[in-house]
């Protein structure tokens, strides 16, 4: 018996050993995301293509920076992409992402969309804007701080005031503004609901064609998604993106982005996958995906643009924005946005 063992123990000390070599040679790359697969696969297929490095993507809905967390020193994760940059801010406050060992090249990507260590990047982005109808809603600017305004009483739709994409804008209105200022904000805007917070970014559309209400928040590529499916393209067409922003200027943005894993063990391919998604080709495929803005200037977006028109980020960074998340969660509650 014990023969038998030793037997197999050494056959597989063999085969590990010539495997080990093979196994070396295997250029690989792992990638953990809770970004919808098909709006990054097809360019991490042209990253495999052009560099021979194999990319293994795990979709991870919810929880994926706990996982890594959870994972510890044996997490096989290299790279982190995520939507919402609280995400990748957690991710870095978890200590689970890393400086690049070298540093990358000069992406010319703005400091306020990007860790200042380079620990992350935002790769695309979205505005959060005001969708308004066509039919009953004159104005084709608009500011976040107009929506506190009496007109328009009974007239706003919204999805749920504790949702990360509207936490984000009223973090960011809390950055601008104060708490104090963004809760008397918010119990304007609350009293200017023509219903109950509910649904997602798209009902907010349907129901301005429903004639519910006559403007909402909502994000930009939504509009895009909309109008590609046939059974939402009367929502889509039904609405105007107003050109909104800060009353200072700049527009609610969000992102979808990337981390480098603190413990990745194909550290090297991850930087260059890295550097290959802020690269010009990915962008402008990217982007073109999901109707989304390059994070990289210079980086043309026809399409997006088209739909849109151009963009102007908001002056606070990622980070500042970030930081008043659970301050704007707190105000949420307590003006009873929700209820
Ligand atoms: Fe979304």
């Amino acid at each position: 018996m014990r023969n038998v063992l030793t037997g197999r123990v050494v056959a597989a000390a063999a085969l590990f050993l010539t495997l080990q070599p093979l196994a070396a040679q295997t250029a690989e790359v792992n990638v953990y995301t809770s970004r919808e697969p098909a709006l990054i696969k097809p360019a991490l297929d042209a990253f495999a293509q052009s560099t021979g490095i194999k990319v293994n993507t795990v979709f991870i809905q919810n929880g994926l920076e706990e996982r890594v967390k959870a994972e510890g020193a044996n997490s096989p994760a290299d790279l982190i992409i995520t939507v919402d940059a609280a995400k990748l801010v957690n991710a870095s406050d978890l200590g689970i992402l890393q400086k690049p060992g070298k540093s990358l090249p000069d992406t010319m990507i703005a400091p306020s969309l990007r860790d200042p260590d380079g620990r992350w990047s935002a790769v695309t982005l979205r505005s959060r804007v005001i969708y308004a109808s066509k039919d009953r809603v004159k104005e084709s600017a608009m500011t976040y701080e107009d929506l506190a305004d009496p007109k328009w009483k009974g007239k706003i739709c919204m999805r749920s005031g504790q949702h990360p994409y509207n936490i984000s804008l009223i973090a960011a209105m809390i950055a601008h503004h104060g708490a104090e200022k963004t809760e008397s904000w918010l119990r304007s805007v609350k009293a200017n609901l023509a219903k109950k917070p509910s649904g997602g970014d798209r009902d907010v559309a349907k129901d301005i064609l429903a004639g519910v209400c006559d403007i909402g928040l909502g994000n930009t590529y939504y509009v895009g998604l909309m109008l590609k499916d046939k059974d939402q393209k009367a929502w889509g067409e039904a609405i105007k993106v107003l050109d909104s922003t800060f009353k200072s200027g700049g527009t609610h943005v969000n992102i979808s982005g990337v981390g480098l894993a603190k413990n990745a063990p194909n550290k090297d391919n991850a930087e260059k996958l890295t550097a290959f998604l802020l690269s010009d080709q990915a962008q402008a495929m990217l982007a073109a995906l999901n109707d989304e803005y390059p994070v990289r200037p210079g980086v043309p977006a026809v399409a997006t643009e088209k739909l849109f028109g151009p963009i102007k980020p908001d002056q606070f960074s990622l980070i500042q924005i970030a930081s008043h998340r659970r301050q704007a969660s707190e105000l949420v509650d307590k003006v009873g946005f929700d209820q």
